[in-house]
């Protein structure tokens, strides 16, 4: 008998328009193999890659990946160093990538506090791929969700200081069109790999409702397998959004 595949019956799956990633475990994947951390994170950065073609080979339109948290500053700075250089690379390889997959890009999170030349690699970035209408890659650089709401309830603040706002104009629709995040719908399924089960300050308001999908699988290891993996036990799931 033919041995059964992850990829067999994908066709019955319902598959979720947006799933975000916590890629965690670059650290552990390259301790098992005596290699310093940043060659786990240079694995990291290639799985990056290739999971946006499976995700939408598989019919993903949103593809949200957290990179680099607000607080992934406290380690070392030889460490810091190596995952901005990366970026560096990855933010140039990926306009001809976008170009090649009909990609679109946005970076979220805090851009003022990364160097002036990845700023403008990322303003390039998201420039040239807004002609896109393929799967809509989101990622998180210097990104808190804490942060990302201190930034938003600061501009509410400067609007209503202004006059331009008042209390009841502050709906959740409004809270939402604040953020990082305001071209995009709500994730429908969070994968954390590594096997921790925390989400470590990533979009925290936009999780409310979201299916949470842990894994004890390295992010340098995760791949097609893995992620239908995580859209069958999603499809599992009865999503009732508070109601019964
Ligand atoms: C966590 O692994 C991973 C991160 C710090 C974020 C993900 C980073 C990448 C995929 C590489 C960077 C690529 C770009 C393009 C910026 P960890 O170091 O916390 O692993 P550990 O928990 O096993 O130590």
């Amino acid at each position: 008998m033919a041995k059964k595949t992850e990829e067999s019956d994908i066709s019955e799956l319902k598959i979720p328009g947006h799933v975000a990633i916590i890629m965690d475990g670059n650290g552990r994947w390259a301790k098992k193999r005596l290699l310093p951390r940043n060659m786990g994170h240079r694995a990291g950065a290639k799985t990056m890659e290739d999971i946006c073609e499976d995700a939408w080979d598989l019919g993903i339109k949103y593809l949200t990946l957290y990179a680099f948290s607000t607080e992934n500053w406290k380690r070392s700075e030889e460490e810091v160093t190596g995952i901005m250089n990366l970026l560096r690379k990855y933010l140039v390889d990926c306009v001809e990538r976008s170009a090649k997959n009909n990609m679109r890009v946005r970076i979220i999170g805090d851009r003022t506090a990364l160097d002036e030349d990845i700023q403008e690699k990322i303003a390039h970035l998201e420039e040239v791929s807004k002609i896109y209408t393929g799967l809509n890659l989101t990622i998180a650089i210097n990104y808190g969700g804490r942060d990302e709401l201190r930034r938003a309830v600061t501009a509410m603040a400067e609007e209503a200081a202004k006059g331009e706002l008042a209390p009841g104009d502050v709906t959740e629709q409004y809270i939402s069109s604040k953020l990082d995040t305001r071209e995009l719908p709500d994730p429908d399924l969070l994968i954390r790999t590594s096997g921790e089960l925390r989400t470590s300050n990533f979009l925290i308001w936009q999780l409310a409702y979201t299916e949470f999908y842990f894994t004890d699988c390295l992010w340098p290891d995760f791949n097609k397998d893995e992620l239908i993996k995580a859209i069958r036990y999603y499809n599992g799931r009865d999503r009732r959004y508070g109601g019964v």
